[in-house]
């Protein structure tokens, strides 16, 4: 792998960057490029606060110890209006309260049971399919236009919608994926907070009613459905609510993950080790969501007061995991910030680990191997690197994403 490698442009390193400290993660400079900002953290303060409250973990080894860590869980905290006691008050509350990203222990283990065992069945009967959607909606691509609005983002829809067993607007699903996508950074604005619960109750009726409709055998409906009839104490809610978020997790990290992608193989100069088959596909797509992480962050929160790297944490106090930097130490990856499609998948954050790991990870890949695929095939490039990025707090999304024809 590494003769290959030399062959090959290296890849620039990011310069590492003091930031202002507390680290607001919602300044423009880091949301641009937070790589070198990481860098310097993971060097001179592993564990930094933030501006709007908690902590933010840098260092590959102590975002695998919190994994495990009992002090830290998922639950909202008492002061969230996620917390479950607001679950009468706020749909997304209600929400929160039915899905594996928000749950610990007794209360996590039946609904992953469940999400996990159906979504298996429905990526069974998916084999071929996604080829030929990638196919169909790269066929659409001419030079000029936005890989993410005329082309990833229409892919990720169409095949959660077939995946799931829903039949819906692409335009109004994408405005549902996209409000869900709050619950998983800090929500201040009220205004946003009533338009993210609207949307959610919007999202929750478009599934309800495929579901009563008779979703297609084999979809993911389906499978929760008959997964309900043998473990009857399962509600329509659950039902309802974990489609949603597994529709919403095989949207947005999809769309945005095909033009992280893109950046990548044009910075490490794969495009011809691909055309002619020299290269794997899901090495390179592995590797590539590496070096860009989608999930930049992850949150958990403090179930007691503890200690980590000589900083006190209290009790109920945010705690996120910077998959990101992870992926990028130096610790771990040597020349971590160059491509080497060769690295040991065990210490790739890009996932998750341990309790939460991604459920979708096979189907991820999955539909970026065959998007990316399908790019290859048409001779579609970035027209240039100057990207810019959505706002977003947790997330590595670029906004667009112009094509050229070679
Ligand atoms: C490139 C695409 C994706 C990335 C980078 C990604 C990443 C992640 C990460 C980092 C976590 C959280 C781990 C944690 O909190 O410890 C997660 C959880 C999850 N993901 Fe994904 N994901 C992707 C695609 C998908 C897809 C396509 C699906 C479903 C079809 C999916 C379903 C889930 C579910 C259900 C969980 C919650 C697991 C739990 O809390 O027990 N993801 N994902």
């Amino acid at each position: 792998m590494l003769g290959w490698l030399k062959t090959r442009r290296a890849p620039e390193q990011p310069r590492s960057t003091a930031p202002v400290l507390p680290l607001d993660l919602s300044d423009p400079a880091f949301v641009a490029d937070p790589y070198p900002t990481y860098e310097w953290l993971r060097e001179n303060c592993p564990v930094v606060e933030l501006t709007g409250g908690g902590y933010l973990l840098t260092r590959h080894a102590d975002i695998r110890a919190a994994f495990t860590n009992p002090a830290l869980g998922n639950a909202p905290s008492r002061f969230s209006t996620l917390a479950a006691r607001n679950a009468g008050k706020y749909v997304a509350a209600d929400l929160a309260a039915h899905i594996p990203p928000f749950l610990d222990g007794d209360d996590h283990k039946p609904v992953r049971q469940m999400v996990s065992r159906s979504f298996f069945n429905a990526f069974k009967g998916l084999s071929g399919e996604l080829d030929v959607l990638a196919r169909e909606h790269v066929a659409k691509l001419n030079a000029g236009d936005d890989l993410i609005r005329v082309g990833s983002q229409l892919f990720s829809l169409a095949s959660m919608m077939r995946f799931c067993g829903v039949e819906a607007e692409p335009e109004q699903m994408k405005r549902l994926t996209q409000a869900f996508f709050h619950l998983f950074a800090p929500l201040k604005d009220p205004a946003v907070f009533t338009e993210v619960n609207n949307a959610l109750s919007e999202f929750r009726a478009v599934l309800a009613s495929a579901l009563e409709a008779g979703p297609p055998k084999g979809s993911l409906l389906a499978e929760l459905r008959d997964f309900q009839s043998k473990n009857a104490d399962i509600t329509d809610a659950q039902i309802v609510d974990n489609c949603l978020l597994v529709f919403a997790d095989g949207v947005e990290n999809i769309e945005a993950g095909a033009a992280s992608l893109m950046l990548v193989f044009e910075q490490a100069d794969l495009w011809g080790a691909l055309e002619r088959g020299d290269m794997d596909m899901e090495l390179a797509v592995r590797e590539g969501l590496r070096l860009q992480t989608p999930a930049q962050l992850v949150p958990r929160v403090a179930r007691t007061s503890f200690e980590i790297g000589g900083v006190a944490i209290k009790k109920d106090m945010p705690v996120f995991l910077a998959l990101a930097s992870g992926n990028r130490d130096e610790s771990v990856f040597a020349k971590s910030g160059a491509f080497d499609p060769g690295r040991d998948p065990a210490f790739v954050l890009t996932f998750g680990q341990g309790r939460h790991r991604c459920i979708g990870e096979p189907l991820a890949i999955a539909q970026l191997v065959a998007f990316m695929g399908a790019i290859v095939a048409a001779r579609l490039r970035p027209q240039h690197m100057d990207i810019s990025y959505q706002p977003r707090v947790g997330h590595r999304w670029p906004d667009r994403m112009l094509l050229k024809k070679v």
